[in-house]
């Protein structure tokens, strides 16, 4: 074993997790002091399994591990933690109802004489998220009152505070856009200057290239490659992650695009959505693009009735015909579908088989007079486990058993086969592999020839310009601008996100000379 290198900090050999099937077999890998090693490959290779047995989170079946030459056999993610061998999950663990600065410390509240110091707490907290750029948040906010992009920075943070010899990330950036990539970069660096040995999950090809000095390719539990980064360009990464070449571009193939089938008109609530008007034909993809907390989400919620309006309204139909939606039961009534970005907080029952959740948009489909058929049930499920390839044991497999990316795939595959005129995709490739992706991008392309009307939501611009007929910008919650296809840039679209921001200062700073952002 490669253990003997001076500067290894963590090394594994012989690794193997079987649970019904083998999901890792014989992984021997070492991880230097001020490495970042990237991680990669397909949705269900293992790449979370093996995290997590170094985290501490799950027992390996065969092998060993070391760290700074000793064994390690962690028994808990507390006892890896303890030793300084950290890890931000895939999916987020914070608590909801808890404050901010509670998420943050919740391992080790600083404490006077058995009394929480309210003071302390703050103070510590703002210097943590200041290292993440989160400065403006204040530490008292409920974390379930920030976006979801936000919540990533926060899980982010807490696993900076205090001593980290081995950081693992597993997908960070999925739901950050390029501004929070970029703190987060930064803060790397600056670990990595620090000796700390850090592991990369992502399926982001760009980001690996940028910050890492290894990589490791898993495929079907099995690692295939460990080489420097420096050997392989792009196009070869690709193919090693998904064993087949894909290309660039990406063939929609014919799409007529029809009459306007939703036409949302001066939406507005509070201060996160402001005034947004736009229309979406049958047959064509809208895409929306902004920051974080620009009003994307919050505006597809709108439009689903999650969230009610203060003022505005959405209409269905040619000639266009104001829909009475004051809740996600009416807009789904409506053909409204809203594929979300939070699959665990809103989109799956985890402790349900995939058949059941993908019944659960379709019951119609499967029922009559109220009674489930288990049979169709199943068919259905099957039918969205092949077109999607969601890799499961069977349709029966418990959805929380699922890699993060065959997640998100059943969560896509619920409204598939619903008849809806209208589907809101929030982040809709989200934790998807590169392959994935593409299959991804081709349902999308039938379900615009099916005639129905498409809004994507995405932090990935690359993929909006890929796929979009049109992109809107939102900016501080107001559309700021709309772009055709082939008219834009991805200059052009960056400086639309930022616009808004930038008016809003100027107004607040002709009204009272201060600093927003
Ligand atoms: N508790 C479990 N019981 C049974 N099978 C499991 C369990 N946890 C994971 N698996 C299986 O192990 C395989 C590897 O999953 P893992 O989450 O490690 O994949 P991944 O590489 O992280 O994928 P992704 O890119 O989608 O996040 C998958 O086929 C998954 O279904
Ligand atoms: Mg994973």
């Amino acid at each position: 074993m490669s253990s003997s290198a001076p500067n290894a900090v963590l090394s594994v050999s012989g690794i193997g997790k079987t649970y019904a099937q083998p999901v890792l077999s014989n992984i021997d890998l070492t991880l230097l002091r001020g490495e970042v090693l990237a991680l990669t490959g397909e949705n269900g290779a293992g790449k979370s399994t093996l995290s997590k047995i170094i985290g501490g989170l799950v027992t390996p079946t065969t092998g060993q591990m070391l760290f700074n030459g000793r064994a390690y056999t962690p028994g808990s993610r507390t006892q890896a933690e303890e030793l300084g061998i950290r890890m931000v999950m895939q999916e987020l663990n914070l608590l909801p109802t808890l404050s901010v600065a509670e998420n943050l410390f919740l391992d080790n509240l600083p404490s006077h004489g058995g009394w929480i110091s309210r003071k302390q707490l703050r103070s510590a907290a703002i210097e943590a998220m200041a290292q993440v750029g989160l400065d403006a948040i204040d530490p008292d906010t409920l974390v379930g009152e920030l976006g979801i992009g936000h919540q990533q920075m926060v899980e982010i943070a807490r696993n900076l505070i205090g001593d980290c010899h081995v950081l693992i990330l597993d997908e960070p950036t999925a739901m950050l856009t390029a501004r929070e990539v970029e703190m987060l970069f930064d803060q790397i660096a600056r670990l990595q200057a620090r000796g700390v040995a850090i592991i990369y999950i992502s399926h982001r090809l760009e980001e690996l290239a940028r910050v890492a000095q290894r990589i490791a390719v898993l495929r079907d539990g099995n690692l295939v490659c460990v080489e420097p980064m420096a050997n392989y360009n792009s196009e070869q990464l690709v193919n090693l992650m998904v064993g087949r070449e894909l290309g660039e571009h990406m063939d929609m193939g014919v799409r007529k695009i029809g009459a306007p089938a939703l036409t949302v008109n001066g939406l507005s609530r509070g201060d996160k959505v402001l005034d947004v008007s736009f229309e979406v034909r049958a047959g064509e993809i809208f895409g929306i693009s902004g920051l974080i907390g620009a009003g994307r989400t919050e505006l597809l919620r709108l439009i689903y009735g999650a969230d009610i309006a203060d003022s505005g309204t959405v209409a269905l139909g040619s000639p266009a015909k104001v829909a009475d939606i004051r809740s996600p039961v009416d807009a789904v009534r409506h053909g409204i579908a809203l594929i979300t970005e939070d699959r665990k907080g809103e989109g799956l029952l985890l402790t349900q088989s995939i058949s059941a959740n993908i019944a659960l948009g379709n019951m119609p489909a499967i029922s009559s007079a109220g009674l489930v058929n288990g049979r169709d049930e199943s068919a259905l499920a099957q039918r969205q486990i092949d077109a999607m390839r969601i890799r499961s044991s069977s349709p029966d497999q418990l959805v929380s058993e699922l890699s993060g990316g065959n997640q998100q795939k059943v969560v896509i595959g619920r409204w598939l086969e619903r008849d809806c005129a209208v589907l809101l995709f929030d982040e809709p490739t989200r934790g998807i592999d590169v392959g994935a992706k593409f299959d991804i991008y081709a349902l999308l392309g039938e379900l615009t020839r099916q005639g129905k009307a498409l809004v994507v939501v995405s932090s990935d611009l690359r993929e909006l310009m890929l796929i979009c007929d049109r992109i809107g910008v939102l900016s501080a919650g107001r559309l700021i601008e709309t772009f055709e296809r082939d008219t834009w840039t991805q200059d052009e679209l960056l400086a639309a996100a930022f616009a808004g921001y930038q008016k809003r200062d100027a107004l607040l700073n002709e009204a009272a000379p201060r600093n927003t952002l």
